[in-house]
């Protein structure tokens, strides 16, 4: 009988493999960064072949330092940045250009043109999504008009498409060597390419971008065995396909309408679980897939997507060298009472939900010869608990229900200041699991149900237990107050770029 589930974790400024047990416990992980390439202004780009080394670097490192025979790992989920675009040479598995990461807004003018006919909700009632930078559909786009000789050879299917987790399952598979080229639902759902009720491509949008089907891979369950790993992992059935903000949304157990989470990484994404109907949103959130099981309907998701937050400390870490981690900002923050009158809005990759403005960039407002360091840390750490409220608010106009309680997971809720003001500016109790690792946790469950190393719902609620909650403690006035100014400042940031 195995014992554990795995999952390969390739994030936007990492890699992770880990190792879970029936209860969910890690018993094993293994984590390493890649390089952030930024050719221009706004472009953001990662070596695909970097990151397949280093994610066979960290399958060794997990398995190496924990012990874990292979053949006690039941099967292996994939789960990872989504959106970010890779186009590969099937023959030789060689990339033709850089990953174009999800952050990268090279394709404005793309999605500018689009939307001249039809405006920027044209793809909307198929896909959920409006016409951003953020969507994989027109960075595809960029990659065919603009390096020579590619399109030829999509068309015949020689040189093929994926988002990570497709080229990460194809690696796995075997490569040039008979790799599996698929994806599932949720990271489908991402590309502004695939249908929300057939779940399939969309001729229609294919062909307004120009993009040949032939190099698409096939859409899939999150959770069915789709091939079997080669190397490290020989013979382990590659199990799990999910998107990383759906597999936190599966790892923090939500698996009933109405329960949401929100992952505090890079950015923020808040998703709430919709059910088995798409719910179109009428106040810039995305209608997204949330998973699909095997054979069971597909379960959607609302998501209120925030492109800046964590990476609004590394900035202040990296780029202005205020801090020597990112830890270190609460500390700073702790040094004054409150923001002293400031606000900063990182629209660095314009705005996401809910404005969909690319032509936003960041400001901080309000600033006076009494502001230091500390309020700059402040106000940077509060911007992320702002720009949740803007999305936990276009939650609740959208599902018509309040949120009562958030559920939340990733890296910045060990923050204890930026946890306490959450939930102080939502006015609702703000809750961190023990596992927080949720992202991982999310794709091993999904690769162990299809397996049968976890049967049913029941069994993963059962793993998810409480470590911490919240309480809101600032009165009504002044969280209004203040979110007041907050909405104020966003203004300002609106119209900078043409
Ligand atoms: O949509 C982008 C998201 O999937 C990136 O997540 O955690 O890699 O920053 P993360």
């Amino acid at each position: 009988m195995a014992k554990y589930a795995a999952a390969i974790d390739q994030g936007t400024t990492s890699t992770r493999f880990m190792i879970f047990d029936h209860s969910g416990n890690v018993v094993g992980v293994d984590q390493k960064e890649h390089e952030q390439i930024y050719p221009k202004p706004g472009w953001v780009e990662h070596d695909p072949m970097e990151i397949w080394t280093r994610t066979q670097e960290v399958i060794e490192g997990a398995l190496r330092k924990s012990g874990v025979d292979p053949k006690d790992i039941a099967a292996v989920g994939v789960t990872n940045q989504r959106e970010t675009t890779i186009v590969w040479e099937k023959a030789t598995g060689k990339p033709v250009y850089n990953a174009i990461v999800w952050q990268d807004t090279r394709t404005d003018k793309i999605c500018n043109e689009l939307a001249a006919d039809g405006g920027q909700d044209r793809f909307r009632p198929k896909t959920g999504l409006p016409l951003a930078t953020y969507f994989s559909g027109p960075k595809i786009k960029w990659i065919l008009d603009n390096v020579p000789g590619v399109r030829e050879k999509a068309e015949k299917g020689e040189v093929i498409f994926g988002n990570i987790d497709t080229w990460v399952i194809w690696n796995l598979t075997g490569g040039p060597k008979g790799g599996v080229h698929v994806t599932d639902v949720s990271n489908a759902s991402r590309t502004m390419l695939m249908n929300l009720e057939t779940l399939d491509w969309d001729d229609e949008i294919l062909g307004i971008l120009g993009i040949p089907r032939a190099m698409l891979p096939a859409i899939r369950p999150s959770s069915e065995v789709y091939g079997y790993a080669k190397g490290l992992l020989e013979g382990i059935p590659v199990a799990g396909d999910l998107g990383d903000q759906q597999a936190a949304l599966f790892g923090q157990a939500c698996y009933s309408p109405g329960e949401a989470k929100n992952t505090y990484g890079t950015g923020c994404f808040m998703l709430l679980n919709t059910g088995t109907r798409p719910v179109p949103s009428k106040s810039g959130l995305l209608t997204t897939l949330a998973y699909k099981i095997g054979n069971q309907p597909a379960v959607y998701a609302l998501e209120g997507s925030i492109a800046i937050t964590g990476a609004l400390v590394q900035w202040l870490r990296d780029n202005l060298k205020m801090i020597e981690s990112s830890k270190d900002v609460e500390a700073l923050a702790r040094t004054v009472e409150d923001n002293g009158g400031i606000y900063f809005v990182p629209a660095f990759s314009g705005l996401f939900a809910p404005y969909w403005r690319s032509d936003a960039r960041g400001v901080i407002v309000g600033l006076t010869r009494y502001i230091n360091r500390g309020h700059i840390a402040r106000a940077a750490l509060e911007a992320t608990a702002y720009q949740t409220r803007e999305v936990l608010d276009a939650m609740n106009a959208d599902s018509g229900v309040p949120l009562t309680a958030l559920k939340v997971d990733g890296g910045m809720v060990y923050n204890e200041l930026l946890m306490q003001f959450q939930a102080d500016i939502l006015g609702v109790p703000v809750i961190r699991p023990k596992v927080a690792e949720t992202t991982s946790l999310g794709a091993a469950y999904a690769a162990g149900m299809a397996v049968g190393f976890w049967t049913n719902f029941d069994e993963l609620r059962a793993n998810w237990q409480v470590d911490k909650v919240w309480n809101p403690q600032m009165s009504p006035e002044e969280r209004e107050r203040l979110y007041a100014g907050w909405k104020k400042a966003v203004q300002r940031t609106f119209g900078w770029v043409e």
